[in-house]
C-alpha cells in the first residue's frame, strides 16, 4: 500500500523585507545575505497573523468536500505555539469546521515537529487506510533585531493531507533517525526570541545529515544514486547546500550536477520567504516539485529533516502521477509576487509590535491583512480568531 502526502498547501503573510535593504541598514555587504546566507527576501508577519492563523490559511487549501469527513487526525507541528497548554490543532479544527470525531494535538521538537507529525500520520493511515490525516507545520521565526540570526527569520505554514491514495509523494515505510542532547538553538519559556549558537548548529546539522543518510542507505540497502534529488530543512538556503556538498564527492560528476540543479529548484520559494521552522523542509519540497525540469513520476527523492536540540531524520519519497500541480504553483507565485515590501523602519515596527505571549488583552485591527483567517486580539486572556 502507498501512503503519503496527497496535497500540500502553503501560506505566508503579505509583507516582506528585502534583504538588500536589511544589509545596508546593518552595514553588511548584500552578497553576504544573498550568496553567503542564500536568502533574498524575508516574510514579515503583521500583528493579525500567528502560528494558528497561518496554519488555517494553509490548511484551507487542502481540506476539500471529498476529504473533510475522512480527516480524523489533526497534528500541529510548531515551536512558536500560542498557548502553553491548549494545542493549535484544536483551534485549527474549529476554524476549519473539521469534524469533532478526531484526535487533535500539537507536537514540539524545534523544526522537526511537522516531520514527527507526518511520520505518525503515515503509520496511522497505514493502519486505517480509509482515513485521512491533516499535518501542519506553522511558525514565526524570530531571532531579534540586530542579531546574527536576524537575516534567517521568516514565517509561514505548510499543510499536508496524508492518505492511502497520495497524489503527490508516497513516503518510504522506513527512515533513519538520530537524536542527541545538543544546545545549538533553544527558546526558554520566558523568551519571545530564539537563542542560537549558529555556527555550532550548522556543524551539528551537517553531522546529523551524514549520519542519517548513510544509515538509511545501509539499512534500506539503497545507493545514493537511487535519489534523483535531495531536499533539506532550510532555515536558510545555504545550509542545505553545505550539507549537499558534503556528499558530492561520493557520486560521479553527472550525478553531482543533477543534484545541484535540483537543489536550485528546491530553494526558489525558501529564498523568497525565509525560515518557516517546521514548514521549511516541506516548502523546499514544494519548490522542487514546482520548479524541477527533470523529475518524473516514480522518481525517488531524499528528505532530510532537522530540529535543533537535536533530532535528525532521513527518509525517502516516491513522486506520484499528479505531483505537478500548475494551479498550486501559479497561486504561490502570485501570492509571493503580490506581497508588499516593507522598508527597514516599517519592518522594525512590525517586529516590535507583533503580539508575543507577553501581550495582555488587546484588540488587533486586521484591516491591512488580506488573509482569510486572522487573529483579532485577546479578551480575558483568550485569543480571538476570525474567518473572513
Ligand atoms: N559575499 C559572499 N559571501 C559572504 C560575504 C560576501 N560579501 N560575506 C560573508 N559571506 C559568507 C561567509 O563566508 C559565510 O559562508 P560559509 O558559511 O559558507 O562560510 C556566510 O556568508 C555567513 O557568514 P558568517 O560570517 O558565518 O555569518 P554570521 O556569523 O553572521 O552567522 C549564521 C551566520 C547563519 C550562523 C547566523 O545567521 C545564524 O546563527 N542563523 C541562525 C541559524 C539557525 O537558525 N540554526 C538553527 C536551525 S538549523
Amino acid at each position: 500500500m502507498n501512503v503519503g502526502i496527497d496535497q500540500i498547501g502553503f501560506y505566508t503573510p503579505n509583507y516582506y523585507l528585502d534583504l538588500r535593504d536589511l544589509a545596508y541598514a546593518r552595514h553588511e555587504d548584500p552578497n553576504k545575505y544573498l550568496i553567503g546566507i542564500g536568502q533574498e527576501r524575508q516574510a514579515v508577519p503583521p500583528a493579525s497573523q500567528d502560528a494558528v492563523t497561518m496554519a488555517a490559511n494553509a490548511a484551507t487549501q487542502v481540506v476539500t468536500a471529498e476529504n473533510r469527513n475522512q480527516i480524523s487526525l489533526i497534528i500541529f507541528g510548531t515551536e512558536s505555539g500560542v498557548d502553553n497548554s491548549k494545542s493549535g490543532a484544536i483551534y485549527l479544527q474549529q476554524l476549519l469546521g473539521l469534524k469533532r470525531e478526531a484526535r487533535a494535538f500539537e507536537i514540539k521538537q524545534a523544526c522537526y515537529g511537522a516531520t514527527a507529525g507526518l511520520q505518525l500520520a503515515k503509520d496511522f493511515v497505514a493502519a486505517h487506510p480509509d482515513r485521512v490525516a491533516l499535518v501542519v507545520g506553522s511558525d514565526v521565526a524570530r531571532y531579534g533585531l540586530n542579531t546574527p540570526g536576524e537575516v534567517t527569520q521568516g514565517c509561514g505554514a505548510i499543510a499536508m493531507t496524508v492518505s492511502a491514495q497520495p497524489r503527490t509523494l508516497a513516503i518510504s515505510p522506513n527512515s533513519s533517525v538520530y537524536s542527541d542532547d545538543i544546545m545549538d538553538f533553544w527558546r526558554p519559556i520566558n523568551h519571545t526570541e530564539a537563542l542560537v549558537d549558529g555556527h555550532y548548529s550548522n556543524d551539528i546539522y551537517q553531522q546529523f545529515f551524514q549520519k542519517t543518510i548513510q544509515a538509511y542507505c545501509a539499512e534500506q540497502r539503497v545507493s545514493l544514486t537511487d535519489f534523483r534529488a535531495l531536499t533539506f530543512h532550510l532555515p536558510y538556503s545555504k545550509l542545505g547546500l553545505k550539507a549537499l556538498r558534503t556528499i558530492l564527492p561520493e557520486v560521479d560528476e553527472s550525478q553531482q550536477q543533477q543534484w545541484l540543479t535540483e537543489f536550485e529548484a528546491s530553494r526558489v520559494y525558501n529564498r523568497q520567504v525565509g525560515n518557516l521552522y517546521t514548514g521549511s523542509l516541506y516548502l523546499s519540497l514544494l519548490s522542487l516539485l514546482d520548479h524541477s525540469q527533470e523529475l518524473t513520476s516514480g522518481d525517488q527523492i531524499g528528505l532530510f529533516s532537522y530540529g535543533s536540540g537535536a533530532q535528525g531524520e532521513f527518509f525517502a519519497g516516491t513522486l506520484q502521477a499528479d505531483f505537478q500541480n500548475y494551479n498550486r504553483r501559479d497561486q504561490i507565485e502570485a501570492a509571493l509576487e503580490n506581497r508588499q515590501r516593507l522598508d527597514v523602519y516599517q519592518y522594525e515596527e512590525f517586529f516590535t509590535k507583533w503580539p508575543t505571549f507577553k501581550t495582555a488583552n488587546v484588540t488587533i485591527d486586521p484591516a491591512l491583512d488580506d488573509a482569510e483567517f486572522v487573529f483579532t486580539g485577546v479578551i480575558d486572556n483568550k485569543r480571538q480568531y476570525r474567518r473572513r
